[in-house]
């Protein structure tokens, strides 16, 4: 019984009032259509294709390198929903079964769902099958569900709202159909109304008239919201993050204040993490176990292992990793470098390109000095090294194990194993009234 799915994300996207494709705004710094998709991978024999506009072609690689069996069909002009998947139809999808309709702005819809859907459509034998929702404020766009006696007769879109009955349930915009009907019926959508465009949802009248089996599945509003204005987005983002914290919550993440914290998509942690209030996490952040986050502190791409403390207020960034049991104090950056285990980085420091082996310790205000004005240079930490308060260390740089800097020095030549290195100028003290 073969699957086919269709994702719509040719729509101009025009209440964004943004340059950048609607579906590609992210949702846990990870793009709409992403989420989409990841959402459908588990589908077993399912073809994927993704409808788009022209203007869209230039990241078609970057989705293909991701999602590799996904295929593409551009539809010209933005006619509407229905135009949308007719332009997407070919052998392939005329061959299948079942076609299911997503729209790429609806990007919390979980793969659960999309399985009791497509379940209950094919055990009541349905030729089409909404999954709808009840939004929480009355005022909202959704296209509305018609009935009658119960039966499922129509959809009225928001701007064209008569005088007719329609309930509170809404279209999620999310749609089952027996392939073979669903072509059979594509043309006979009308563009007559407001918008002069052909709106998927007409097939519900259309299957209605004809007498075909037709339902709806309920599901939980929050996984259906739709994404049309930044507002829109504003909300997904934090619906998102809810499910995040709630999700770490149960796992055990110890949070006082879960509201303050951000995740992205990727965020993993470990056992025994205390999390402190206002944290961020951006992309690709692994934090392991009994690991303490202090407040304000701001991780993007960093791996940081058992035991260690990170902040308040520390910056890592752009690929670090920080072993076992080290401790990153306060206004703190670290970008781009690798501290082993027992290192402590206390105070006021900006580690960069830098390599700090174990059970080193760098003093307050130490700066690695890692561009030139032309390239980054590396520092070499060895273990077991002291830094002195207020150092400037002038990479590229080399400081072997067991060596001391003393404070305030401004170091730009490599320094054996077990040195004790420190520039000497004099203390000058005058008398004022001389
Ligand atoms: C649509 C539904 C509405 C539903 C809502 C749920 C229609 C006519 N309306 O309205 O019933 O409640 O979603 O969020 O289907 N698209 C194209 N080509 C086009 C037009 C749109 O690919 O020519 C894509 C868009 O990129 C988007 C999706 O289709 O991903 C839905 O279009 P959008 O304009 O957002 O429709 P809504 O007004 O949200
Ligand atoms: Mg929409």
């Amino acid at each position: 019984m073969s699957l086919s799915i269709i994702v719509l994300a040719a729509g101009k996207g025009s209440r964004m009032l943004s340059a950048k494709p609607k579906v590609l705004h992210e949702v846990g710094n990870y793009p709409m259509l992403f989420h989409i998709l990841d959402s459908i991978n588990s589908f077993k024999d399912v073809r994927v294709k993704i409808v788009i506009s022209s203007s869209f072609s230039q990241y078609k690689s970057e989705i293909k390198s991701k999602y590799r069996k996904v295929t593409f069909s551009t539809q010209i002009k933005q006619n509407g929903t229905a135009d949308a998947v007719n332009s997407s139809l070919d052998e392939s999808t005329k061959n299948s079964n079942t076609t299911i309709v997503l729209c790429g702005d609806t990007p919390l819809i979980s793969p659960k769902t999309l399985k009791k859907s497509l379940k209950k459509f094919h055990k009541d034998n349905l030729d089409l099958c909404v999954i709808s929702m009840i939004p929480d404020n009355e005022t909202n766009s959704y296209g509305k569900l018609k009935f009658i006696n119960k039966r499922l007769t129509g959809i009225v879109e928001d701007g064209e709202i008569t005088n007719d009955k329609h309930s509170n349930i809404c279209n999620s915009g999310i749609m089952i159909f027996k392939t073979k009907r669903l072509i059979e019926n594509l043309k006979l959508i009308k563009n007559k109304n407001k918008k002069k465009e052909y709106f998927l949802t007409d097939l519900v009248e259309i299957f209605n008239k004809k007498n075909l089996s037709i339902d709806h599945v309920s599901c939980d509003f929050t996984e259906t919201l739709g994404v049309n204005c930044m507002r829109d987005l504003a909300r997904v983002n934090f619906e998102f993050q809810n499910i995040k914290r709630n999700y770490y919550l149960s796992k055990g993440v110890q949070m006082v204040a879960p509201e303050t914290i951000f995740f992205s998509y990727d965020t993993q942690i470990g056992k025994d993490v205390i999390i402190q209030p206002n944290v961020y996490f951006g992309l690709a952040v692994k934090i392991k176990d009994r690991v303490t986050l202090r407040s304000f502190s701001y991780l993007d791409n960093v791996i940081v292992s058992n035991d260690s403390v990170i902040g308040p207020y520390a910056r890592i960034r752009d690929g670090v990793e920080i072993k076992e049991n080290s401790k990153i104090g306060n206004f703190v950056e670290i970008k781009k470098s690798k501290v082993d285990k027992n290192v402590k980085i206390s105070h006021l420091s900006y580690i960069g390109d830098s390599i700090i082996n174990s059970d080193s310790n760098i003093g307050a205000g130490a700066i690695t000095c890692n561009y030139d004005g032309f390239r980054k240079n590396k520092t070499i930490i060895g273990k077991n090294c002291f830094i002195g308060s207020n150092t400037s260390l002038v990479a590229p740089l080399n400081i072997k194990k067991g060596s001391i800097v003393g404070a305030g020095t401004v170091i730009n030549k490599d320094v054996p194993i077990e040195t004790i290195v420190y520039r000497k100028s004099e203390l000058i003290k005058k008398n004022k009234k001389k």
